[in-house]
């Protein structure tokens, strides 16, 4: 099995027209658009069992933008399964109206969980971006959800996605907290593989002896190797296959351009990715 992973898109119809600052970034951007058309057409659609988006779908956007980034999904993916997760830059109300197409009176941050069976395979989408913590964290609310689900629907076979990274060396990005119990309950049920994304780096390990892995962004990417407080923003997109075979798991990032595309640079406190 092949499930194509796509992570922080940040996708808005029309952006701020802004040049500095974090807005001016992503005024400043290719439209992810274009980045999606390119990822769907290098990848052989009919090799791909299913899709997986582990947050950041859109830049803070309205019902209209979940609207279109979703009719954008269907048209290239057709009837695919796939399966989301919301990030720190979704809005789930809108979220909620656009791209589930459901009228929303829940707050803004009553927590989206999904789950989708591909084959023989439990793919498990739980919601770690709230305003309680953030870096991003599981409530108590959400442990109790997950093993509900757990005890229910258990199999071999359970991969669990979410948006927010859980180890903090990803490029000094914070991970979430409180995880701790999350790490428990994921190893007493000998979770398979836990997929993320907003670092907006590729990242692989393990947690325990589970296979912890984050996706490149389908946006932008900021770094600040000469730690002199700027933090330098390009566009470097990507994906990853995540392969399911007897043999294991297989994990391969791609980008869809040679080498990276500088945006601007930004004094470290006056963002928040
Ligand atoms: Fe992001």
């Amino acid at each position: 099995m092949r499930i194509l992973h796509i992570s922080d898109i940040h996708y808005r119809e029309y952006y701020e027209p802004v040049n500095e600052g974090y807005l001016g970034v992503v005024y400043g951007m290719t439209s992810p658009l274009v980045h999606l058309e390119k990822c769907f057409s290098s990848i052989s659609l009919s090799n791909i069992d299913g899709v997986v988006v582990t947050g950041d779908l859109t830049e803070k956007g309205s019902k209209r933008d979940y609207q279109l980034l979703k009719s954008f999904f269907i048209k290239h993916i057709g009837n695919l399964p796939i399966l989301v997760a919301l990030g720190n830059h979704d809005d789930k109300r809108a979220f909620r109206e656009g791209w589930c197409n459901q009228y929303s009176i829940l707050g803004k941050d009553v927590p989206y969980n999904k789950t989708v069976e591909i084959e023989d395979k439990l793919f498990i989408s739980i919601d770690n971006a709230n305003t309680l913590y953030s870096n991003g964290g599981f409530t108590t609310e959400q442990i109790e959800w997950l093993e509900g689900i757990l005890k229910e629907k258990y199999r071999k076979e359970i991969i669990l996605i979410f948006h927010h990274n859980l180890i903090s060396v990803q490029k000094g990005i914070p991970a979430a907290d409180p995880i701790e119990d999350f790490i428990e309950l994921v190893s007493k049920y000998h979770i398979q593989a836990l997929l993320c994304g907003h670092t907006h780096y590729h990242y692989q390990g393990l947690i325990g002896n589970i296979l912890y892995s984050t996706a490149p962004s389908m946006s932008f990417r900021g770094h600040n190797e000469a730690e002199d407080g700027i933090v330098k923003f390009e566009e470097f997109p990507g994906f990853q296959i995540c392969e399911f075979s007897s043999q294991g798991i297989k994990i391969t990032p791609f980008y869809l351009e040679k080498e990276p595309r500088f945006i601007q640079s930004i004094i470290i406190g006056e963002i928040n990715i």
